[in-house]
């Protein structure tokens, strides 16, 4: 098929006879604007800026679909979250949200690693819901495929309106991010994470499983999440400084406990990818089963210890971490935490359950400042693509 567009009117066609075919429409709210630098010197740099912006777009432009979803979710026992790379590791953050509020225990796997191991373990009593920003992941897609062909039921979280995904899916979410062109998933990611905690508070309304004051309350808090955005945004100067200080560090690593694990993952990959420094993401309590011997003076270990009741078993792994002589960047909403920290960042207080979208945001910064510091084009990081389409 090819597409005849002029001025005022836009044809499809077949190739072979020239007959005009009929083509579905889809209105994408998005203006050239969005797609310009806007005055920043990089693209990631703009989008991490644009959070705020995009996290509220996120909240307000899914009011009505997210309940009607959540109905649909609490009807199944078996949800599997698929999906690669930071959308993986926003399927982190859902499982842990799911388990908290709706007190379902998904599965949570690589979208590669689904296609060829669940075949037969699918069937029509499964939600698969799969995560991805492009909706063009190609093994995200494969996966989505599998599982309709056995018959499950398919929900897409995804940015990009009219991609694949939204194709083959049952029913799809959209985060309302607007065109993300760094290479790095920025604004895509937390506000995957939006959606994420919405559909969990939603779906544990329907089931009743946590009381309603409670999830009152959460929602108030999600209304607030944007400010407090602002306000990490804010700690931009001093973390380009503190990044002036990591530049030649070889090895970095990122800890967190429960819903603290995907924001150290998540962290660590964008490192990762556009600093090409090598960082390792994991849950603080696997330190010592193996990671630890590689702490040694002056490996900086970025702790995420929002407070809650892992709070105290993250200053216990900062502590045998410092004693190795690594550099603690600890951050946190609970100033106690300046005490065994070399470097403390304040984080604003947000609920234990919202801290994934607030956390990540300092560290995106931080690895911004790491790959421009080390002469890399953030936007461009050598050997990846924006959208990985093939296998
Ligand atoms: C993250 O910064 C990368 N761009 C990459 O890990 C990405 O999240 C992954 O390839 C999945 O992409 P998707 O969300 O478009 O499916």
């Amino acid at each position: 098929e090819y597409a005849v567009v002029t001025k005022d009117s836009w044809v499809v066609k077949r190739l072979d006879t020239g007959e005009p075919v009929e083509k579905e429409v889809h209105e994408i709210s998005w203006t050239l604007d969005m797609a310009e630098k806007a005055g920043f010197p990089h693209f990631m740099l703009k989008e991490i800026y644009e959070q705020p912006r995009a996290i509220r777009d996120a909240i307000h432009g899914n009011r009505e679909t997210i309940g009607r979803v959540a109905r649909e979710i609490a009807n199944y026992d078996r949800v599997i979250f698929v999906a690669m790379g930071t959308s993986y590791h926003a399927a982190i953050a859902g499982k842990y949200l799911f388990q908290k509020l709706a007190k379902k225990i998904p599965i949570v796997e690589e979208a590669s690693e689904f296609r060829y191991e669940f075949e037969d373990l699918i069937d029509e009593n499964t939600l698969l819901i799969a995560i991805t920003q492009s909706g063009e992941t190609a093994d995200t897609l494969a996966a989505m495929k599998l599982a309709k062909r056995r018959g499950a039921k398919v929900l897409a979280i995804v940015n990009v309106v009219g991609s694949m995904a939204t194709r083959i899916a049952d029913l799809t979410i959209y985060t309302h991010a607007g065109p993300e062109i760094g290479v790095a998933a920025t604004k895509t990611y937390t506000t995957q994470l939006t959606v994420l905690t919405m559909l969990a508070i939603e779906t544990a309304a329907v089931l009743g499983t946590v009381p309603l004051e409670r999830l009152e309350s959460l929602r108030r808090a999600l209304l607030s999440v944007p400010e407090f955005v602002e306000k990490v945004l804010e700690l931009d100067g001093s973390l380009a400084e503190l990044a002036e200080e990591l530049k030649d560090r070889r090895d970095f690593f990122y800890i967190g406990r429960g819903i603290g694990v995907p924001t150290a993952l998540e962290g660590a990959l964008k490192l990762k990818e556009i600093s090409y420094i090598h960082a390792e993401g994991l849950s603080a309590g696997e330190l010592k089963h193996g990671p630890l011997a590689l702490l040694e003076d002056g490996v900086p270990v970025v702790a995420i210890a929002p407070d809650g009741r892992l709070f105290n078993k993250m200053v216990s792994n900062i502590e045998e971490s410092k004693a190795r002589g690594a550099m603690i960047i600890g951050l946190s909403n609970r100033g106690e935490l300046s005490k065994v920290a070399d470097v403390f960042i304040q984080t604003p207080d947000v609920d234990e359950l919202l801290s994934p979208i607030v956390y990540v945001v300092p560290l995106q910064l931080l690895a911004y400042h790491l790959s421009v510091l080390r002469g890399n084009d953030p936007d461009k990081p050598r050997n990846l693509a924006k959208s990985v389409t093939v296998e």
